[in-house]
């Protein structure tokens, strides 16, 4: 029997396109023969609506994003624990059976998506999902909350100024000189690297807060990390955990960071490529970090988790996304391909880990 997949993407967030790309990758991989699969837009202004399922309306036309549009039927999810029959209202204000869901896969990136909200929602109505639950979205999701949990399971991360709404610079102007020069400017609670800067003097500090004030009124400032950019993709089966052979993040030409730009427009500047030279103890501690990463944030199904390699042998955990950029083109799928799991299987292993968990607390 079809089992039936609801993909939940785009969202509230700024990194809406950058989520659908990624569900165009997600619908394109599941086996259309084992499942049934129901697309499910976030608009930018929150409204759930059923959309095309085909992956081809989900790619980036002429260097711009797909968008939700607001057309369309409105999508209820179930209204109550122990009920599976999602709905749509139609124009006419009239309610229909949309279908009977199994596990929503929520490729949602950033704030409302990303964060434990929308796992809370599918919490409450007990409806499985792919990825992490409440906890350990939000803490993934916020700067300050994240590297809080990694110091507590004793991982190196960068010492950070963290302003919080209203916070005045001018106070902790000591505490930021501590820091040294560059330092990193980015909201706590953003993605894709918006909002971020690579601040080299002081004097554009205040434009740099400025800037990621746009995204999130608590705002980071990091010291620099340096060394290699190395990724690593964890992933979990039904009964285990497992830490990818990590990849490492060359950016070339105009870009003095891995950007947005760099992320997702302009390809030719930068290179993914397995760090295959690595040797195998820093090659062990980097995955063995990673696992520990993921569970210090109590994540589940997946989550990518970035570090600096520095010259001297050091790692220092920048960050674990608990949902990864997910078109087959990025990092985290590439990761897995490389060993030898290609995409669909990625997809399926994913969904099944999802649906062979327990509801509630786990
Ligand atoms: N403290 C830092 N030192 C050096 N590079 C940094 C630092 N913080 C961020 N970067 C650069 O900026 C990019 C985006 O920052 P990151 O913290 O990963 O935010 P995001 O959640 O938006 O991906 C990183 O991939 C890295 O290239
Ligand atoms: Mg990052």
């Amino acid at each position: 029997m079809l089992r039936t997949v609801v993909v939940l993407f785009g969202g509230r967030s700024s990194e809406h396109g950058v989520s659908c790309v990624t569900a165009g990758g997600v619908l394109g991989a599941i086996d259309r023969d084992k499942w049934n699969v129901v697309a499910v837009g976030i608009t930018g202004a929150g409204r759930w609506v059923h959309v095309s399922d085909d992956p081809e309306a989900w790619q980036i036309r002429d260097g711009k994003m797909p968008v939700v549009s607001d057309a369309g039927e409105t999508v209820l999810p179930p209204r109550h624990a122990g009920e599976s029959q999602w709905r749509v209202i139609t124009e006419a204000g009239q309610v229909n059976d949309l279908a009977h869901v199994d596990v929503v896969f929520p490729v949602l990136h950033g704030p409302w998506g990303e964060d434990g909200t929308v796992q809370g929602a599918l919490e409450l109505v007990d409806v499985r999902y792919v990825g992490s639950g409440v906890l350990a979205s939000a803490a993934g999701m916020d700067k300050q909350f994240m590297k809080a949990a990694f110091r507590d399971a004793g991982l190196p991360v960068a010492a950070d100024v963290t302003l919080m709404r209203g916070d005045s610079l001018e106070a902790r102007m000591d505490d930021v000189r501590a820091l040294g020069l560059p330092v990193f400017v980015k909201p706590a609670r953003a993605g894709s690297s918006m909002g971020i800067s690579k601040v080299a003097d002081l004097a554009d500090l205040p434009a740099a807060i400025a800037e990621a004030i746009k995204h999130d009124p608590k705002v980071l400032i990091e010291q620099a990390m340096v060394g290699r950019e190395i990724e690593t993709a964890v992933l979990e089966r039904t009964d285990t955990v497992v830490a990818s052979q990590p990849s490492e993040i060359v950016t070339h030409g105009d870009h003095e960071f891995y950007d947005f730009e760099a992320k997702y427009l302009d390809a030719a500047s930068v290179e993914l490529r397995m760090a295959d030279d690595l040797d195998a103890e820093t090659t062990a501690l980097i995955g063995w970090i990673s696992l520990r990463a993921f569970r210090a944030v109590g994540a589940e199904g997946l989550a990518r988790v970035d570090v600096f390699l520095a010259s001297d042998g050091t790692v220092t955990v920048n960050e674990i996304n608990t949902m990864p950029g997910f078109t087959p083109t990025s990092q985290y799928p590439r990761m897995w391909a490389a060993g030898g799991v290609e995409f669909e299987e990625l997809v399926e292993t994913l969904l099944e880990t999802a649906l062979n968990r327990p509801l509630g607390l786990r």
